[in-house]
């Protein structure tokens, strides 16, 4: 409502094309994940920061009372992008690490050395709440100006109390879906694994369960096991947390096989997953998230993502934007790849963007679409066909976002 308590509205008209995942319900599998439908010569009405119709042109009743209109000429609507994976709070940068890594250093070697995470850990802990809430700010920006329009982001670069606490709100208040990332790397102030996270599920989790929506666990050589991972993701649940793993990024560890036991809301990486693992995640209910900014940045096999699709997995694609592994906020880009890496169509890839990232986040019931009734976000792609969102690769194709029906400056 404006001020004066009329009805806010926006009228997005003559858009070349609109696009929207064509199947109803959430996730979407298999050959319904490429089922988008695409209107000609289109509109979008918004009405207080919901869409109230789409369709085309010449099918636009008369509109009584006030309504903006946005000239979209020459440009095409998809359904406001949605980044269910990233790493968006952290201070500092990783630029010398990467220097190190182009001449031959590998990123396991790194963290290994006390690099990597760690390295970033330490920048995140020496900032105080102020800082962190600018740089979650800061990124929140970047990701706006290439499209997306909701975003997760973990914690993880705290790891004690005080740190992780401060960058869960930090993600809340610039908007984003906060996930307790507590067990991202054992700090080094710990003895061991279990130590670590008999303290982090006494001291951190009972508040960082009052803010955040989900957990997530590093499941990897190097980080937590596979025993580490069940207790600290079923204490998670018993307070209330959707559950989620980065798991099978350089090595298969169990992951797979844990996440389909406690039916997690995702698993993510899967870089190293074999068949078995496609075959198995294809029969459960859990999202498989596929990052192949992440896999490109450090110079790793893709995931199968074309077999998880085939075989009948939810798959929902995200960038993973962190310092370390995939300094990459790019969702646009991140279909790029899934059309010239994993074999995925521009549709595929659009609806794992937008329903299927939704659904990973719970929230596939108001976001992810341009049909009434859901929230009005709306990607607008500098061009006359939706499918440039995969085809100008490193291209800038987003003309501009509509956030919850009000038209946004790329910023
Ligand atoms: O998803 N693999 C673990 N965590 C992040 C990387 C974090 C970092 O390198 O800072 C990831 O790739
Ligand atoms: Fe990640």
């Amino acid at each position: 409502m404006t001020p004066d308590g009329a009805r806010r509205r926006l009228l997005i008209r003559d858009l070349a094309q609109l696009a929207t995942p064509g199947v109803d319900g959430a996730p979407l599998r298999g050959a319904a994940l490429g089922r988008v439908d695409v209107i000609e010569d289109a509109y979008v009405l918004c009405r207080d920061g919901v869409i109230e119709a789409v369709g085309r042109m010449r099918d636009l009743k008369a509109i009584d009372g006030d309504v903006d209109e946005f000239d979209a000429r020459g440009c095409s609507a998809v359904p406001g992008l949605v980044d269910c994976h990233t790493h968006a709070c952290f201070l500092g940068d990783r630029v010398e690490e990467f220097a190190l890594r182009a001449g031959g250093a590998s990123y396991e070697e790194l963290h290994a050395a006390g690099g990597g995470i760690m390295s970033t850990v330490r920048a995140t802990r020496a900032g105080d709440n102020d800082d962190l809430r600018r740089a979650v700010e800061r990124h929140r920006t970047w990701m706006s100006r290439v499209g997306t329009t909701t975003f997760e982001s973990k914690s993880g670069y705290g790891l004690d109390r005080e740190t992780e606490l401060a960058s869960l709100r930090a993600i809340r208040d610039a908007g984003g879906i906060p996930t307790w990332l507590g067990a991202h790397a054992v700090p080094l102030e710990f003895p061991s694994a279990d130590a670590y996270l008999d303290f982090a599920l006494r001291e951190v989790l009972p508040e960082a369960a009052t803010i955040a929506r989900a957990a997530d666990i590093f499941l990897e050589h190097g980080a937590f096991d596979a025993t580490q991972a069940r207790l600290y993701l079923e204490a998670c649940r018993e307070r209330g947390l959707e559950l989620r793993i980065h798991g099978d990024q350089f090595s298969e560890q169990g992951a797979v096989a844990l996440a389909v036991e406690l039916r997690v809301r995702s698993i993510d990486h899967l870089e190293a997953t074999g068949a078995d693992g496609v075959t198995a995640l294809a029969a459960s209910d859990v999202t498989a998230v596929v990052l192949p900014a992440s896999a490109l940045f450090l110079g790793r096999p893709m995931a199968p993502a074309r077999a998880l699709v085939d075989a009948g997995a939810a798959v929902a694609l995200a960038t993973d934007f962190n310092p370390g592994s995939a300094f990459c906020e790019n969702i646009p880009l991140v279909c790029s790849l899934a059309a010239t890496q994993l074999r995925l169509t521009p549709s595929e890839a659009l609806s794992a963007c937008t329903v299927n990232a939704a659904h990973v986040l719970g929230l596939a019931g108001e976001l992810g679409r341009l049909a009434a009734g859901f929230r009005a976000d709306v990607t607008l792609i500098d061009a006359p066909d939706w499918r440039y969102l995969a085809y100008h690769l490193g291209g800038a194709v987003v003309a501009g976002v509509v956030l919850g029906g009000e038209f946004r400056e790329l910023g």
